[in-house]
């Protein structure tokens, strides 16, 4: 089975261009996450975990729903990580987590794909979003055919700047830089509520029609990114950069 979180499509589009070419079943991890529900699923073929890349690991919320969850069935674990650019030093924690989830890891393989953090850098025009995409199903079928081996993703290159990013950087923007407070709305919002379903953490409520954040934010950019009005700005950061949306998958 193949599971995914995601906040822009990226890893949902990387999800089931896997599911096709293997021949098995998405699940998505958002309602378990979003209505704190512990996953209890089961799989005869192996677990490939699909999500993004939050500062060189994977996102902490998605670490949490594979460790508080059962996944019965097939033992094996594969993680396929989106990113903008790479994935630093992941591969302790990825087997960590499966450690304490009862799974046998199996390797981690890097996808780029378009660059979607906007509250910190730019994502990419459409054209150049397009070729992104393109590029990336070369190594979706790389990693599909390893898959469908049996065999192991192979390791990751390490380098002492992978362990540093992964590791104190990580933590260190995790506990300084992800916050919601930067979060505002401005007079074109039309009031329908897109950011609130959106939102993997429950942490935006509409009152009055507008949207307000809590303290419970992962920069998943789900909100911003998703508003049909480019109404949500994160302070100045976002000014004037392109909203991006991975475009949904299509079986060829
Ligand atoms: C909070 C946050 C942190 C990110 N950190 C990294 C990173 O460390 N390395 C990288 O290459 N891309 C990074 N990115 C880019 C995303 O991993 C990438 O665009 C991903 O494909 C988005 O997936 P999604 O559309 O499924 O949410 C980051 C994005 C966000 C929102
Ligand atoms: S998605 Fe945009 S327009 Fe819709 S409620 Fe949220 S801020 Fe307003
Ligand atoms: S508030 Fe916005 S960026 Fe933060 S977790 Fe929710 S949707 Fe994602």
């Amino acid at each position: 089975m193949i599971v995914y979180f995601t906040g822009t499509g990226n890893s949902r589009y990387c999800a089931e261009f896997l599911a096709d070419r293997l021949d098995d079943v998405c699940t998505d991890a958002f309602g378990y996450i979003r209505d704190g529900i512990a996953a209890d699923l089961h799989s005869q073929k192996p677990w490939v975990f699909v999500c993004p890349t939050y500062s060189w690991q994977i996102p902490r919320v998605f670490a949490q729903f594979i460790r508080s969850g059962k996944f019965t069935g097939n033992p094996d674990a594969y993680f396929v990580m989106t990113c903008g650019s790479e994935v630093g030093n992941p591969e302790p924690n990825n087997r960590a987590v499966c450690g304490t989830a009862g799974l046998e890891y199996r390797g981690t393989a890097p996808v780029v794909m378009p660059e979607n953090y906007i509250a910190m850098f730019s994502a990419p025009g459409p054209e150049e979003a397009r070729r992104i995409v393109e590029a990336a199903s070369l190594t979706l079928e790389k990693i599909a055919e390893t898959l469908r081996g049996g065999k192991d993703l192979p390791p990751l290159p390490v380098h002492m700047l992978d362990k540093l990013k992964s590791g104190p950087v990580n933590a260190g923007f995790y506990r300084f830089y992800v916050k919601a407070k930067p979060f505002t709305v401005s007079d074109a919002c039309v009031s329908c509520g897109r950011c609130e379903e959106a939102c993997p953490l429950g942490n935006i409520l509409l009152r009055d029609g507008l949207p307000e954040w809590g303290d419970c934010c992962t920069h998943c950019m789900a909100c911003i990114c998703g508003c049909p009005v480019r109404a949500i700005e994160y302070g100045r950061t976002s000014k004037g950069k392109t909203r991006y949306q991975c475009p949904p998958y299509k079986a060829k």
